[in-house]
């Protein structure tokens, strides 16, 4: 059973346990919900969906890793495919403080690195930064994307960034999470760079075209991965080795198993997530080694 949640079944009514159960504590569950799994859950609860949507926010919020702030932050997202995605706000204790992950951008690269290419809406337990609401302007689905937070009325992306700055202001047409594959190769045999390089296929680098991956190895020889996101205000992009972590906290693995990272990226690039790796992965813990690679054109 799953140690994250237990608190939150005590605030359940009686009749939803078991059927909340039946998902969360699955060994199977990855903080992701399909159409079916959502149903059932709506027909234990009576809720509308925004309603349940809200509901479930305090176990994407159990994600939460908040050592300096104690703030937990949870955000739900929901996939062009229909399923729902948690995210939840990761902080690095000795680090700086531009190294942390909000909820909302956990959220969407989660449901990205898992093959979604766009979400229609957001439900957030807590109002959106300036950052991510600049952050969720890069999406392919920013025209339309609606925002949902407790007490208010849902209302779009646009009404809550009036007037924005965004990627076709520096002549960018193509959106966060829209397909694509660079196309790249590696041909020395190290799966751990090849998950790299297969992140950094999928990274959305369109300002600079320095597209980068990490991958993470478990202490258990499980690999994870994150693509590079850029943000046309350059400073709300979310790193390779952020994207990769989500996915490892989201799949329940807790930072201490990371055993090995690997990091991608264009050989002399205008930029590099050289040093930021090492040192956010130094915080994390000195011992864990960074693999590099540098790809030519
Ligand atoms: N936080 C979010 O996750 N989303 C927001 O938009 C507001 C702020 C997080 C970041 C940091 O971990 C903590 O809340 C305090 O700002
Ligand atoms: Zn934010």
């Amino acid at each position: 059973m799953s140690q994250r949640f237990i608190d939150l079944y005590k605030d359940l009514p009686t009749e939803y346990v078991d059927g909340f159960k039946s998902i969360f504590d699955s060994i199977s569950f990855a903080g992701e919900l399909s159409n079916e799994q959502f149903q059932m859950l709506k027909q234990i609860t009576n809720l509308e969906e925004q309603e349940l949507k809200l509901a479930l926010l305090p176990f994407a919020a159990a994600y939460s890793v908040a050592p300096i702030s104690k703030f937990y932050v949870g955000a739900i997202v929901k996939g062009t495919s229909g399923k729902l995605y948690f995210g939840a706000n990761l902080e690095f204790a000795g680090a700086q403080l531009g190294q942390t992950v909000h909820a909302e951008q956990s959220a969407i690269s989660h449901a990205w690195m898992k093959g979604e290419e766009g979400i229609s809406d957001i439900t957030i337990n807590f109002s959106p930064c300036g950052h991510c609401r600049q952050f969720m302007n890069e999406l392919s689905t920013a025209e339309h994307l609606s925002v949902q937070l407790p007490q208010r009325d849902e209302m779009t992306l646009q009404q809550y960034l009036p007037e924005s700055f965004g990627p076709k202001d520096l002549g960018i047409e193509s959106g966060l999470m829209s397909p694509v594959n660079h196309g790249y190769h590696f041909v020395e045999n190290d799966p751990l760079l090849e998950k790299a390089i297969d992140a950094l296929n999928r990274s959305h680098a369109p300002y600079t075209k320095d597209h980068s991956g990490v991958s993470i190895k478990t202490k258990d020889g499980m690999l994870f991965c994150g693509s590079y996101a850029e943000n046309a205000a350059f400073n709300p992009s979310l790193p390779p080795l952020q994207v990769a972590l989500v996915q490892l906290q989201m799949a329940g693995i807790a930072f201490s198993e990371i055993a090995e990272v690997g990091l991608a990226e264009m050989n002399e690039g205008s930029i590099s997530h050289l040093a930021d790796t090492q040192s956010t992965i130094e915080a994390i813990n000195p011992d864990i080694p960074v693999t590099y690679v540098a790809i030519s054109e």
